[in-house]
């Protein structure tokens, strides 16, 4: 799925979204979000970023405004705290920061068995990537539309072209993630407001890396299929200022989600039990 051939009819010129805009990036303290906000920073964007873990952000913060020169608001918090994106949200307007590009990329991941997870651990998923989400879409999509001129970029994933057993609520999460994404497109076009989903394959970051302590499979991953954040994050910021639609880095994913659309649910779903099985 091309990243440069899906322009939206509506999207306004790249060259708008560039001129000296703010982007806020959720889950920027490590792997694809800082990737995401690196990237955003080395095109002259002024910087929010936003995790749980202040240290971490103040240190990317000090580093691309040493490298960049760009300017960097911090904002620590707990996004899946309901109020969460409204206080962010009045923070910023507080301190006078308009953001131009939106990047939701914090996200969790449960693996395994669903019934041999904990209630805590689905509620983790559904908070932050379903409940936090969409509401940092219902802050920070009015004042864009008032503007008629903004960007937003929805990390989503390859596992939200099917069902995955033994990431079924993860999955499941990402697959909300898209369709909600598809949909805000449609109702936005034309209004200069545009919104791109990301959906990386596996990705070499901290949450694969966790998962692989607890899966001798996941450790066995031939290189090949194990993307780079760097790269991930240049083919998203890319497709999101082009307004693209969907973004799937890498030749292998998208051939992945070709095939996932060519063959038949029953089949879809026992191929993917099999193979997340074989990573276990
Ligand atoms: N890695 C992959 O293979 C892969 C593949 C497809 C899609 N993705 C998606 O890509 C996105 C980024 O994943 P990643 O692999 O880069 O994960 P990561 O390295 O674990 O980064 C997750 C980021 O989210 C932040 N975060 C976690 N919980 C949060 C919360 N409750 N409130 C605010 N921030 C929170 C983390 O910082 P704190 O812990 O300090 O809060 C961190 O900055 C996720 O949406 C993930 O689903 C990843």
């Amino acid at each position: 799925m091309s990243t440069t051939a899906r322009r939206r009819p509506g999207a306004a010129p790249r060259r708008e979204a560039r001129a000296a805009g703010t982007a806020l990036v959720t889950g920027a303290s490590s792997g694809i979000g800082e990737a995401l906000a690196r990237r955003f920073a080395q095109l002259g964007f002024d910087l929010v970023l936003v995790a749980r873990g202040v240290e971490r952000l103040q240190a990317l913060a000090q580093a691309l405004r040493t490298e960049q020169g760009v300017r960097v608001h911090v904002h620590a918090c707990d996004l899946s705290v309901p109020d969460a994106p409204r206080a962010l949200a009045a923070a910023l307007r507080r301190a006078r920061c308009r953001v131009d590009v939106l990047v939701n990329n914090a996200g969790v991941v449960g693996w395994g068995e669903f019934a041999r997870q904990t209630a805590e651990q689905h509620r983790a998923v559904v908070e932050l990537n379903v409940g936090a989400t969409t509401q940092m879409l219902a802050q920070f999509l009015p004042p864009m539309l008032r503007r008629g001129a903004g960007r937003v970029l929805n990390v989503a994933s390859v596992a939200a072209f099917q069902p995955l057993p033994r990431l079924a609520a993860y999955a499941a999460s990402k697959a909300y993630l898209l369709a909600l994404s598809e949909a805000l497109a449609e109702e936005l076009r034309g209004s200069g407001v545009t919104v791109t989903t990301l959906c990386p394959g596996i990705t070499a970051t901290p949450m694969l890396r966790g998962a692989q302590r607890g899966s001798r499979g996941l450790q066995r991953l031939p290189p090949i299929v194990i993307g780079e954040a760097d790269a991930v994050a240049a083919e998203g910021v890319a497709a999101c200022l082009d307004g693209a639609l969907v973004c799937i880095p890498g030749t292998l994913n998208q051939a992945a989600v070709l095939a996932a659309r060519a063959t038949p649910r029953v089949l879809l779903r026992r191929l993917g039990s099999a193979i997340v099985r074989r990573f276990e």
